[in-house]
């Protein structure tokens, strides 16, 4: 998945450039229009929009809305805003919309891993915080998960597309011999499983290994256990816990934690207990944010503004409101590793996988 940003406009050193003024200008009004799009696209994809639209030949609005069940008045605005950001193709003769299969591969459930709409969601989700995080501007402080209405749902789903769907073909061939120790039977834990979307289907392909996962909210925890109980799993475990109180997880194989360290209340208190919790010959995978920990070096860094934004809007405040440092989702590579290093781990590899372009893969042991 490539991203691309506008890196023509650089403020001018000397004189007011007034050219550079208006290209930033453009800019920003091209942005507004950008933002909307990412707003509607996250309700295209709640609302199944481009799902329905991705098996409809062209298609009247009130076929449209039908077919999805909603109300054509919202639907013809919303078909408006995807027309004019060249997403739907309109015909005017014939009054009908298409959405192309091009578009479609990268917006509909069926394009999982790849479609957009599901990370598009994060900006609403995160947007709707907006009023208490101007109060943390002002007063500091955090704010707690449940302060973030549907952010389990979303980042399980987030999972689903960049640890679940890599899991066995790119994310586990990372460790060398791993998929074939699971085969035999190990002892596996997940710090800081949301949902368990990567531990349920862990299990599933691993019937002679034993999963737990550990998490501090509440709703993940059920999710997950709702999860291994409809899918029958007898060899998956979910507990509720802090994980900044825990000395040691326990003794295990294999410890992972998917985009789970940076946001916690002590991460390097986490670290430290995943090393103590490593049998001999077991191993730490980390999947965390890619990035460096300087700023200056993720200029060029293609996601950067979006991930320092959720930074600021989620990751930070949820760490903080624990107590936390608030490390933030751009914590970066180089103190990644010098924590890893400060919590025992002897030898550190990091590795980026193709399809994910917003994290980078920790292999300690
Ligand atoms: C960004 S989510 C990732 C969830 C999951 N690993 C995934 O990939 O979908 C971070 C998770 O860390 C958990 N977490 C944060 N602080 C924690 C703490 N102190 N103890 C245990 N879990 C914590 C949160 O509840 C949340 O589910």
């Amino acid at each position: 998945m490539a991203l691309a940003i506008d890196t023509s406009v650089q403020p001018a050193e000397t004189a007011y450039d007034s050219r550079q003024a208006e290209r930033f200008a453009e800019r920003l009004l091209g942005a507004l229009n950008e933002a909307s799009l990412i707003a509607m696209t996250s309700i295209g994809h709640r609302t199944g929009l481009f799902d329905v639209m991705a098996e409809m030949p062209p298609a009247t609005v009130a076929e449209i809305a039908a077919r999805a069940g909603l109300v054509e008045r919202y639907v013809r605005e919303w078909l408006a805003v995807m027309v004019t950001s060249r997403v739907v193709v309109y015909d005017a003769e014939t009054a009908t919309y298409r959405l192309p299969a091009e578009h479609a591969a990268f917006l509909t459930r069926a394009a999982t891993p790849d479609n957009i709409a599901v990370t598009a969601q994060m900006i609403p989700l995160t947007a709707r915080v907006e009023d208490a995080i101007i109060e943390r501007f002002r007063k500091g402080g955090g704010l707690h998960y449940h302060d973030y209405p549907r952010f389990h749902e979303v980042m399980a789903e987030d999972s689903g597309q960049t640890v679940v769907a890599a899991l066995f073909d790119h994310i586990l061939p990372l460790v060398p011999g791993l998929a074939g120790r699971l085969e035999n039977g190990i002892d596996v834990v997940d710090a800081g499983c949301g949902s368990g979307r990567a531990l349920v289907t862990l299990a599933e392909r691993f019937p002679k290994s034993r999963f737990l996962g550990l998490d501090l909210c509440a709703e993940a925890i059920e999710r997950g256990r709702e999860a291994a109980r409809e899918k029958g799993l007898a060899n998956l475990h979910f507990e509720m816990r802090d994980l900044s109180t825990e000395e040691t997880l326990g003794a295990y194989d294999l410890v992972t934690a998917f985009d789970a360290v940076h946001d916690q209340k002590d991460p390097q208190g986490l670290l430290d207990a995943v090393a103590r919790s490593l049998k001999p010959g077991g191993v730490f995978l980390m999947q965390d944010i890619a990035g460096s920990s300087r700023l200056e070096k993720n200029l060029d860094h293609p996601p950067a503004p979006f991930l320092y934004t959720i930074s600021c809007l989620h990751c930070t405040p949820v760490s903080l409101a624990q107590g936390g440092p608030g490390l933030g989702t751009m914590w970066g590579e180089e103190l990644a590793m010098a924590m890893l290093e400060r919590a025992g781990f002897r030898e550190v590899t990091v590795e980026r996988l193709p399809h994910d372009p917003f994290n980078a893969y920790f292999i300690a042991r």
